[in-house]
């Protein structure tokens, strides 16, 4: 049997408290030695609630410590390429949160830094692992729909983020919507040619104001010949709204929301069920762990990572297509960004 993986967190917001907890309670392998984050404050907490035995205001000591084999990058996007370059310098494996950068120069930095290093990277796109979602890809991918034509995402939040994420978080296509990107990827198995979108704020006028869109409709088509929409609103009244459909020659493959219960109660009003599940911490549960077991089972067994750097800089590209096509009204080939 291998030794443990000692790992570290930096960043323990929402997402980074939710790998802390996967790795204290559900990873086995895997042994959470330290949590970083900008705001000591956060790290403590962390650190106490998880019996984790260090905490730091500075991620640099953690890096630093030779005994940690790996660590989990959850601090704000706008950190994740320059963590990744210096991790990758002091030898360690890296998962990273989504996306990676904003920008193509510093991903591709990041990216090379990890391959000179030779370390591994995974790339946080969790929905891959969604078991409902997981078994539509290996359904397309062995043919049960024979030629995919045409992929359909829904993804829709309950509530708009604050005017202050809006503000850094490089907007909707880049923040959102490249987890629908990814999913095109991985559903297809086909990168995109052309992306066109189209987008307003129809929930609330200063999201425009904060240079955003709340609501959007992004069309693709496919180097495989299919095409693919993705719809986005930042504000669906009746909870998350996470639906997927690859439809082809022989048929088509779906997977639709998920709620806390399956009741069902009908009465003269209608027939009524439980709302989705609430958003993306509910929903993607069992997809965070997995995801998570994916990175230490491939740095254990020095395999590939599940999601690579390269998965990361393709939906970077697919946003950045997105967004110039918004500002520029037109069709974009993604052989103008990459
Ligand atoms: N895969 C997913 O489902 C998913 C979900 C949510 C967020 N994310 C991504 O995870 C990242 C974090 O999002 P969040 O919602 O948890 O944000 P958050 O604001 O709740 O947490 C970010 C934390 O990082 C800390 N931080 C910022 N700069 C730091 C630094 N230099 N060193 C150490 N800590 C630092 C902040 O103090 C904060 O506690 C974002 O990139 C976001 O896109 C992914």
């Amino acid at each position: 049997m291998n030794p443990p993986l000692d790992v570290a967190v930096i960043g323990c917001g929402r997402i980074g408290r939710i790998h802390a907890e996967n790795l204290v309670t559900r990873i086995a392998g895997a042994r959470l030695v330290a949590v970083a984050d900008i705001i000591e404050d956060c790290a403590r907490q962390v650190a106490a609630q998880y019996r984790v035995p260090t905490a730091t205001g500075d991620y640099h000591e953690l890096l630093a410590d030779k005994t940690i084999h790996a660590v989990v990058i959850c601090s704000s996007t706008d950190t994740h390429s320059r963590i990744i370059q210096e991790a990758a310098a002091a030898g360690k494996h890296i998962f990273c949160e989504k996306p990676i950068d904003y920008d193509l120069a510093r991903i591709h930095a990041a990216l090379s830094a990890v391959e000179k290093a030779g370390v591994k990277l995974q790339i946080g796109f969790n929905r891959r692992f969604d078991p409902s979602f997981a078994r539509v890809r290996e359904l397309v991918s062995g043919g049960a729909i024979g030629q995919p034509h045409i992929i359909r995402i829904t993804s829709r939040d309950p509530e708009p983020p604050s005017l202050e994420y809006i503000k850094v978080s490089g907007g909707m296509f880049l923040d959102m919507t490249i987890h629908d990107f990814d999913m095109v990827r991985f559903l297809s198995g086909s990168e995109a040619e052309e992306i066109y979108a189209i987008g307003d704020s129809l929930i609330d006028r200063s999201i425009r104001d904060a240079g955003d869109v709340d609501t959007a409709i992004v069309t693709m088509r496919l180097k495989s010949g299919a095409l693919a929409t993705i719809d986005n609103s930042f504000k669906a009244v009746y909870g998350y709204d996470q639906r997927i459909e690859v439809f082809g020659s022989k048929g088509s493959a779906s997977a639709a929301n998920q709620t806390p219960d399956n009741h069902m109660l009908m009465d003269a009003a209608g027939v009524h069920r439980a709302k989705p599940l609430y958003f993306f911490l509910e929903r993607y549960t069992e997809a965070y762990v997995r995801e998570m077991r994916g990175f230490v089972d491939a740095v254990l067994k020095n395999e590939p990572p599940p999601v690579t750097g390269e998965a990361g800089l393709q939906a970077v590209v697919m946003g950045l297509a997105a967004t110039l096509s918004l500002k520029e009204g037109r069709p974009v080939k993604l052989a103008e960004i990459s």
